[in-house]
């Protein structure tokens, strides 16, 4: 079902750069309900279960041995009765563990290449200090440390990736790209945005080439509208690519050469790996609370539904993926969760007790949720019958709002009342930001455009987004009530003013550049992204100084970087999730942009990828485990760079919510003082 690119031409499912996203655009209506235990009714009484304070949890220390010298081993300590999974590292062989709840526990260490027997212990409240993790060779010697089963050469099997199911084979960069006029053309064209490795782990025939090679040039679109982010990407002068007759011919000669139907699936080795410091992670501790249930065993995949959700062919009944997560002021996490039916859920961290709340449309997809400076919780849809059914636009996206308070969905917005858009489908609507006065920001990803509500004269207004054919993806908001929004189409970062309606757009010294999910404003109001390695180009991050107008590019110092986002902590800190690559693991990254280092820190879940990151006052970073958590493992993520800070679990946000690391105004509630 994955891979139809080989050989129909008419669907459309996409990795890019290393991770799953997909875009079912094929007539197949798969209508699937199935009702997950939603806990509506108890929802407020529940709510007010007492916290634990972090004074009666419990550290559980020890060391970990091997046959041979390793360095920063993963313990990874998983509370059975709460779903809750934590991660240390080990430093010259030790590890502790802090702020666990009591119950049942497993504990595995692993390091590349090794791993222990997994032992049962009882936490109670207290210490435990002598446990000894003594780790083997591992069956795989190149195995990178997971806490789920994702072997190298499963990975993309575990991951629910493509259809790729023999082992990955790795090589140089030359070995799969040997040099040419076709390769010159990937580089400057392609990889920017694909990543080196996704051509190669699909390799095809040369028809499904020429296919893909008229779908990024827009060669159909003279019989329908555009109906995916990246088609008409490279239309001829209608496009800032240059993709010449001779670039075109060049390529598909070379793909059909290099990468045809025969290939194995395979993808570049990492040859300068992710520097990771063993001084550095020692001082960190994850944890992921996993949501919802797990899937039932021998529960069936749901194959690209039409009604639910970006039509995902990972989905599994019953299994749950959060997308995205925000905090509000009272300590919780909530996220936005694209399962079936379409959820919000709100995480207690101080509990790890978990809420579910259904969207009004429990078939609407869901990516994207954003906290006012009031409370309430602005979700966006992405998808109602857009992806599948091919009917149209019968049921475009809206902008919802929930109040945490009554629980219920208080706004249900047409995104755009006056027709602007223009083309059917409208496409999803993305990544909404709130400014100081409350009003409320949105993408109209597929269409560029992005929308504005207005809670004062309840109005919703749609502007145009200049760059022919743009696609807007992150956005954010300045301390000046500016809203940023990063292009994905090439790499430019389009500032509209609010208090004139004007666009003003900027482009880094790197271009093409991807930014994905994009911006974030740091405490001076300097404007940050993340931009993707392209092949042998590095990623970068990126800062565009707004008062001098002049853009800052650092290389981050691994190979196939992919930085999904830019985000702030109350230091001036930036920091960014990271896709991995086959070979190399899932990270949060962060830049100090005073000594200009970085820190990268592996994930528990070696595949799973993360879009966005949220940090709290007190330096606590949260992301969800997304597209590759297996079943059941998709999670409320959180990383304490510093263990021995954690002083509550609550999770507050910067200066209120949204969470901005600048101060805007007066912030709708103190969060230091939110309920502690
Ligand atoms: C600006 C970003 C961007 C650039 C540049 C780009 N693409 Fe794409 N491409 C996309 C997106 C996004 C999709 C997914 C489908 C969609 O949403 O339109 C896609 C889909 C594809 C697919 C289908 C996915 C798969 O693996 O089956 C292929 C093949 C592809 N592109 C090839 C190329 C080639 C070759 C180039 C360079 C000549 C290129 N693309 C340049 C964004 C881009």
């Amino acid at each position: 079902m994955r891979n139809f690119m080989k050989d129909v031409p008419n669907s459309l499912g996409y990795r890019l750069g290393g991770r799953v996203m997909t875009a079912v655009l094929s007539g197949l209506l798969f209508l699937s309900c199935v009702v997950l235990p939603v806990d509506l009714g108890h929802a407020a009484s529940r709510a007010a279960a007492a916290p634990t304070p972090v004074t009666s949890l419990a550290t559980v220390s020890g060391a970990v041995t091997a046959g041979k010298p390793f360095k920063w081993a993963q313990v990874y300590l998983k509370n059975i009765d709460k779903r809750i999974q934590y991660m240390v590292f080990t430093s010259g062989g030790a590890f502790r563990a802090v702020s666990l709840f009591p119950g049942h526990y497993e504990v595995t260490a692993r390091a590349v290449g090794m791993e222990s027997a997994t032992q049962r212990i009882v936490v109670k409240n207290g210490k435990i200090d002598n446990l000894t993790l003594a780790m083997k060779e591992a069956a795989d010697p190149s195995l990178f440390p997971s806490s789920v089963p994702n072997a190298t050469n499963t990975l993309f099997n575990a991951a629910g990736w493509n259809n790729v199911s023999a082992p990955v084979k790795f090589g140089s960069y030359d070995e799969i790209y040997p040099p040419g006029p076709g390769r010159v053309v990937l580089e400057n064209m392609c990889f920017s945005c694909h990543g080196e490795n996704t051509f190669a782990l699909s390799p095809r025939s040369e028809d499904a080439w020429k296919y893909a090679i008229d779908y990024m040039r827009g060669a159909f679109l003279d019989q329908r509208e555009r109906v995916g982010f990246g088609e008409g990407t490279l239309a001829g002068s209608a496009s800032n690519f240059r993709f010449t007759i001779q670039d075109r011919k060049d390529l598909l000669e070379y793909l059909t050469k290099y990468l045809g139907p025969d290939q194995p699936s395979r993808a570049v080795r990492t040859d300068v790996p992710v520097p990771f410091d063993e001084s550095e992670l020692a001082k960190a501790q994850l944890i992921e609370y996993y949501v919802g249930k797990e899937a039932a065993p021998g529960a069936k995949p749901v194959q690209s539904t039409a009604t639910g959700s970006e039509g995902d062919a990972t989905a599994t009944e019953g299994q749950q993926t959060l997308i995205t997560m925000q905090l509000d002021g009272e300590g919780n996490v909530w996220a936005v969760n694209r399962a079936i039916p379409s959820q919000l859920v709100k995480l207690d961290p101080r509990t790890g007790e978990q809420f579910f709340y259904v969207l009004p449309d429990p078939t609407a997809g869901v990516h994207d949720l954003v906290i006012g400076r009031d409370g309430t919780i602005w979700v966006t849809e992405f998808t109602r019958d857009f992806f599948g059914s091919g009917a149209g636009d019968a049921n475009p996206p809206r902008l919802l709002g929930f109040n945490p308070k009554t629980l219920k969905w208080d706004h249900i917005l047409d995104a755009d009342p006056d027709g602007v858009i223009g083309a059917l489908p409208k496409g999803p609507l993305m990544s909404p930001t709130v400014d100081s006065k409350g009003n409320v920001y949105l993408n109209w990803m597929l269409r560029g455009a992005i929308a504005k509500w207005n809670p004062g004269d309840q109005k919703m207004k749609v502007f145009r987004i200049p760059t022919p054919g743009a696609t807007p993806y992150g956005a954010a908001i300045d301390a000046k009530d500016n809203v940023w929004v990063a292009l994905w189409n090439g790499g430019k970062l389009g500032k509209f003013d609010t208090s004139v309606e004007q666009w003003t757009e900027f482009t880094p010294p790197t271009q093409p550049a991807n930014f994905r999910r994009g911006p974030a404003v740091d405490a001076k109001n300097n404007v940050w992204v993340g931009i993707w390695a392209g092949g042998p180009r590095s990623g970068k991050i990126a800062k565009l100084d707004q008062t001098t107008g002049h853009w800052t590019e650092w290389n981050i110092p691994h190979r196939g970087a992919q930085p999904y986002e830019a985000s702030v902590d109350a230091e001036d800190n930036i920091w960014f999730p990271e896709t991995g690559n086959p070979d190399s693991p899932s990270l949060i990254a962060r830049f100090n942009p005073r000594t200009e280092k970085f820190t990268f820190y592996p994930r528990l879940q070696f595949v799973a990828d993360s879009s966005r990151l949220e940090h709290t006052t007190d330096g606590a970073v949260w992301y969800a485990p997304r597209y590759g958590a297996p079943a059941g493992h998709s999670a409320f993520g959180v990383l304490y760079p510093d263990k021995d800070k954690i002083s509550s679990l609550a999770a507050y946000p910067l200066n209120g919510t949204p969470g901005y690391a600048f101060t805007v105004g007066t912030p709708a509630k103190d969060a230091k003082s939110a309920g502690h």
